[in-house]
């Protein structure tokens, strides 16, 4: 078909693989995320032809404004961020039609009123069929309003194979703590069904994510040495350089360890360290995710000082450039305590892990923006090169780059050419870049269509979230008894000496990336 020619991105994908008609309401439409990464995705899968011919937007948000105003809003956004750009004048003013707006309180149910209203008019002049999806991109004191306003405003349908579908995006965070995960758990249960929910976390959405998961079942050579017999350790890394760029109240309420680790980093460490799925189905995947979370051990409240450092980025410079401290940043308290970096060490309780120490480290204000995952293999039994003066060969390594200059990396020691015997570690390298030659979906235009799908498998159920929450809660339950130092290093630097220390004490260091 020409269309799949056409579009790389099409390439394997059956019609059946289109979503059926539907309207998308964003709750928090004026707000960066929509501005900046929602609209965006979609505009760039419409360009792309990958969203149905019947679909329509929704924004929902508190101030009143007409509906080509909010239009014009989005199309700046476009401008600046879709992957799909420059934005064009015919693509444009069709995918615009189809963006309504209705103004409203979250937390007043008689607001949702309009957009049973809005509804009508939509279905009937763009087939939408009655099919929704309700996205939470608000701040999320407004989640537990808007589930319980749907609910009681009549908007939700119970799931149906044949009726009209609801499902719900929900944004992180999700919870605040494993209490308050489980009490959000409860309210969304009261109106859907989980099989109508999708908790995102866009990590899940990127590809290099999804790729944990094809290369390690994908592949026959290297599950066989994923384990404990052969992997020494393991080393995550999410840096960035950024600092808390103008959200300090937020970060005051998060830390690194609520806005990195407790989503991101504890899923791409679930992808990592899992047992084989049967299927690349949304339930074997979650079941096999969910099952590891949980055999992460807990540590005692006061061994939380020994397992994780917590830090400040204090002044200092990037790329030459001086910035202030996190306590100078505005909405930050002077005397503030919460983290802008993370370093942990993990274990995995379960057979394939057993005694394999997992490094976490996870930082704002770092030189550099980099997320991988490293594998560090153990040393061959026997050193046979020693007899020639080669005792000290490095360790096999395995790097994931997750972003940027993504692709995967396997260091192995190899022989230098000439007359002696002279070994030093060469790399084999892939990258997405030449191996693909094409630009990857950004990480949200992947999930939105996988919602509009129906397809779950990239979202997070919530058994998983508690999972995930109930070993971060542990983790701050142990720095309050103990009252943990919060250790600081210069903006620009790989963090404290504490968190190099915490490795070297086991003959390890981070990785200089
Ligand atoms: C968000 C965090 O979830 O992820 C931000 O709230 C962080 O603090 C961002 O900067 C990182 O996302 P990405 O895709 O740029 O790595």
């Amino acid at each position: 078909m020409t269309v799949m020619a056409e579009n790389p991105l099409r390439e394997g994908l059956s019609e059946e693989r289109r979503p059926d008609p539907c309207t998308l309401v964003i709750f928090g439409a004026s707000g960066d995320l929509t501005r900046r990464k929602l609209l965006p995705a979609l505009y760039s899968l419409y360009r792309d032809q990958l969203l149905p011919e019947n679909f329509a937007v929704v924004g929902f948000a508190r101030s009143a404004k007409e509906r080509e105003v909010f239009a014009e809003a989005m199309k700046d956004g476009c401008d600046a961020f879709a992957r799909r750009r420059p934005v064009d004048g015919a693509s444009w003013s069709n995918f615009a039609g189809r963006l309504y707006y209705v103004a409203g309180n979250f937390d007043q149910v008689e607001d949702y009123k309009k957009l049973h209203q809005a509804f009508d008019k939509i279905d009937e002049e763009r087939g939408t069929k009655g099919n929704r999806i309700f996205y939470l991109a608000t701040p999320p004191d407004y989640f537990e309003h808007i589930l319980t306003n749907l609910g009681a405003s009549g908007l939700v349908t119970p799931p149906s194979k044949l009726g009209p579908t609801t499902r719900v995006i929900i944004e992180k965070p999700f919870g605040h703590d494993l209490a308050s995960a489980r009490h959000l758990n409860e309210i969304v249960h009261t109106v859907f069904d989980e099989s109508q929910v999708y908790r995102i976390d866009h990590y899940l959405g990127k590809e290099t994510v999804q790729n944990i998961l094809v290369f390690r079942f994908g592949n026959g050579i290297f599950e066989p040495v994923w384990n404990q017999k052969y992997v020494d350790h393991v080393e995550l890394t999410v840096a960035e350089s950024i600092g808390v760029e103008g959200r300090g109240n937020y970060f005051e309420t998060a830390g690194i360890l609520r806005d990195i680790v407790q989503n991101h980093m504890l899923q791409f460490l679930a992808l990592t360290a899992m047992e084989p799925p049967v299927a690349f189905e949304a339930d074997a995947v979650r079941d096999e995710k969910v099952k590891v979370l949980r055999t992460i051990r807990l540590q005692p409240p006061a061994a939380a000082a020994s397992h994780s450092i917590r830090a400040q980025y204090a002044p200092g410079s990037i790329s030459g450039a001086p910035v202030p401290g996190y306590r100078e940043e505005s909405g930050v308290a002077h005397d503030s305590k919460v983290e802008t970096y993370v370093a942990l060490r993990l274990y995995i309780d379960n057979w394939r892990w057993a005694g394999v120490p997992f490094y976490l480290r996870a930082g704002k204000r770092l030189p550099k923006r980099v997320s991988e995952i490293a594998i560090h293999f153990k040393s061959p039994p026997h050193t046979m090169f020693r007899s020639v003066g080669q005792s000290m060969l490095e360790p096999n390594l395995l790097s994931m780059r997750i972003q940027p200059d993504e692709g995967i990396a396997l260091k192995f020691d190899s022989k230098v050419p000439g007359p002696t015997v002279r070994i030093r570690p060469v790399n084999m390298e892939f990258r997405y870049g030449t191996s693909f030659g094409q630009e990857p979906p950004e990480a949200y235009e992947r999930l939105i269509l996988d919602c509009m799908l129906g397809d779950s498998t990239l979202f997070t159920r919530s058994d998983e979230i508690e999972a995930a929450w109930k070993f971060i809660s542990g983790i701050h339950e142990g720095w309050e008894a103990s009252n943990s130092p919060v250790a600081s290093y210069p903006a620009g630097s790989w963090g404290p000496k504490e968190s190099d220390q915490m490795l070297l004490d086991e003959g390890h260091e981070w990785r200089r990336l």
